[in-house]
């Protein structure tokens, strides 16, 4: 019984925690690092760039609260939970900045499903990150840096 039991826990892994306390509801997916779709930088030189987690979460903060204000962009995030986007957009630059974070978010794909969202709409979220990296004072080599593992996730966020 001990065994199968055993056994059993084995097999059956701890539901993670899909969303946290005061997100909306997530249907269950595998939390892991290659959800965040790009390979993390090595070395301290981004993560110094941004300040840190602290500066990473303001970039990340500030980016999430000009997209739902947006008057182009801002339709497509109406009736969204904007706690859990900020929570996990700052996982994800983090642990591709390489400043010691996990993704716990979902993929590209499961996250931008059904939104319609077009080329259009991507170029201008990428303005308005422009715009917060430049707020933090983020170096131009290291804000183009971050655009460039972000770019080739265009075709899992923008709907054919
Ligand atoms: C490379 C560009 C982008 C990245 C890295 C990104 C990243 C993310 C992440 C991490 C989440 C949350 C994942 C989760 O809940 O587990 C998310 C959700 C969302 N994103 Fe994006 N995103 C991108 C582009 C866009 C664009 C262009 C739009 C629309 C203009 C958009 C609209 C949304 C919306 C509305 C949600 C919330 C979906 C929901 O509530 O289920 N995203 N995005």
């Amino acid at each position: 019984m001990l065994v199968f039991a055993l056994l059993l826990a084995a097999a059956v892994p701890a539901a993670p925690p899909y969303a946290m306390p005061g997100e909306a509801a997530v249907a269950p997916y595998q939390a892991k690092d290659s959800n965040a779709e790009a390979r993390p930088y090595t070395g301290d030189f981004m993560a110094r760039a941004f300040h840190g987690r602290a500066g990473i979460a303001r970039v990340a903060g500030d980016l999430v609260d000009r997209a739902y204000a947006d008057p182009v962009i801002g339709e497509i995030f109406k009736g969204h939970d904007k706690v859990r986007p900020t929570r996990t957009l700052f996982e994800q630059f983090c642990y591709i900045i390489g400043a010691g974070c996990t993704y716990s978010g979902r993929d590209m794909i499961a996250s931008h499903k059904d939104l319609g969202v077009q080329q259009a709409d991507m170029n201008r979220l990428v303005e308005l990150l422009q715009r917060a990296m430049r707020d933090e004072k983020v170096p131009f080599a290291a804000q183009n840096r971050l655009l460039a593992r972000l770019a080739p996730m265009r075709g899992h966020v923008v709907q054919k």
